[in-house]
């Protein structure tokens, strides 16, 4: 069978009792079950000594919490499909268990939503166990600390499962609204002829959260803004808006379309880089004191190539600001010459994608205002406006990966050439500059901003 396109028989959910599994994952199983998605049997394998009822206790509370107007029957459904596995991952004893659960199960899903300190030990107990063998592997960010820990991980897990079998999640890639920003830019022939460095000026990622560290002090202070949330998910969104068409559909071909760029983003220099630190982030709990962390970041890239060649690529992202929105924005030059307004400051075409909440697209244009003078006000063109609650990108993600779809999936290669980029400006021994919360971060960012300054996003 072709390895890539099986559909996995079973689904082992590693970590199950946790954090991410009780907001994401188990909700994201209740949403596939209603859909007809998920039919496989469901293991959660966790140290907690647990029994089935108390998996399926927590598995009704992590649905309960998430979702308004739970069906009886969906969640029955869901509950028919779990057993629990508990054991230490670093004891062969946990692996014999599993695999007499997966009796009968020939190409198992492993979900690995577990500290990636823990991957080697249990893709090796995996393998030990004779259930690596047809298996398909899934595993959460971070994909290693910098370039080095990346490849070294990256070789760890090839040794129990070929690159085709592992499947590296960027929650990111799953959202309805990142799934737009590559149709729209290649479904949109107008689009093209403008897309480039003749008539763009800048492009501006905004990933404003109102909300600090949530309790997961320990957890942010290993990584900071850059490691959490710029150097994966909003790459990502900067790779969809740069890439060059891709030779097709196959998720080969997009994968190779993002290393083609990224090989030719310049790796980032600390004269590109702000970082920021909240008031009050080193008395949160788990943060070090004195801790040098950035709670944001605002940086610029440059693409060393024919489309992108002179054009900055402005992002910025940071918690305790003052609205929790992600927002790019595409900004056209000027017209050449002012016919009518006398270069008026919000003189730029721009398209706006808006990632969180729901999803925005606007095109930003100008109309004259009604009265005697040539004289205009900015409009926005509305291209699509959902707010509506479409399939979580855990959903999508989970479900592509039983299916075998791996388009929204990163391949290894990509994984190292984004910490590339990164890797000349992670732990800066200087202290980031403090900010107030519920403030657009240091004064900093006043003189280090896109042309015609930041465009804050409003809620
Ligand atoms: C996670 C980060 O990966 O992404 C969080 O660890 C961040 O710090 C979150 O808040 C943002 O994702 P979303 O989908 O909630 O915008």
């Amino acid at each position: 069978m072709d390895k890539a396109t099986f559909r996995c028989d079973a689904l082992v959910v590693f970590g199950v009792t946790g954090d991410l599994a009780h907001k994401m994952i188990l909700p994201a199983l209740y949403a596939l079950c209603q859909d007809g998605r998920l039919t496989v049997p469901v293991v959660g394998v966790a140290l907690e000594d647990w029994t089935k009822a108390q998996l399926i206790e927590r598995a009704r509370d992590a649905v309960d919490s998430h979702d308004t107007g739970v069906h009886a029957t969906t969640m029955q459904r869901l509950e028919g499909l779990l057993s629990y596995v508990s054991g230490d991952y670093a004891q062969d004893s946990t692996f014999t268990k599993l695999a007499t659960a997966l009796k009968g199960c020939k190409h198992p899903l492993f979900y690995l939503a577990i500290p990636p300190s823990m991957f080697e030990t249990v893709a090796q107990g995996l393998e030990a166990a004779g259930i690596a063998k047809g298996a398909r592997l899934m595993v959460e960010k971070p994909f290693g600390r910098d370039m080095k820990s990346a490849a070294a991980l990256g070789a760890v897990l090839r040794t129990s499962f070929a690159e085709s079998e592992i499947y590296r999640i960027d929650h990111y890639l799953g959202k309805e609204a990142v799934q737009n920003l590559l149709y729209f830019r290649f479904a949109n022939s107008f689009l093209e002829p403008l897309w480039s460095r003749d008539h763009i000026e800048s492009v501006q990622i905004t990933m404003a959260e109102d909300f600090g560290i949530k309790g997961r002090g320990r957890f942010y202070d290993s990584v900071g803004c850059l490691r959490d949330v710029v150097e994966n998910h909003l790459l990502n969104a900067l790779l969809l808006l740069g890439i060059e068409p891709p030779a097709s559909q196959a998720p080969q071909d997009l994968t190779d379309a993002k290393v083609h760029l990224l090989k030719m983003i310049r790796p980032l220099t600390k004269a590109n880089l702000v970082r920021g630190q909240f008031d009050g982030y080193q008395n949160e709990p788990g943060v070090k004191p004195g801790s040098t962390v950035e709670t944001l970041v605002a940086l610029r890239l440059h693409i060393d190539n024919w489309r992108w060649e002179g054009v900055p690529f402005y992002i910025r992202a940071g918690k305790e600001l003052p609205v929790h929105v992600t927002e790019i924005v595409v900004k056209f030059r000027k017209p050449p010459v002012a016919t009518f307004d006398a270069t008026p400051k919000d003189g730029h075409n721009y398209v706006r994608f808006r990632v969180t909440p729901g999803l925005e697209i606007g095109i930003g244009a100008r109309r004259k205002q009604p009265g005697e003078a040539m004289v205009g006000e900015p409009v926005e063109l509305t291209a699509v406006e959902d707010t509506s609650t479409d399939m979580s990108p855990y959903e999508r993600l989970i479900g592509d990966a039983l299916a075998g779809r791996p388009g929204l999936f990163t391949r290894q290669d990509a994984v190292e050439l984004a910490w590339k980029i990164f890797d000349p400006v992670l732990d800066l021994p200087d202290a980031p500059e403090p900010y107030k919360t519920g403030s657009w971060g240091p004064k900093a960012l006043d003189t280090f901003a896109p042309p015609g300054g930041w465009i804050n996003p409003t809620a």
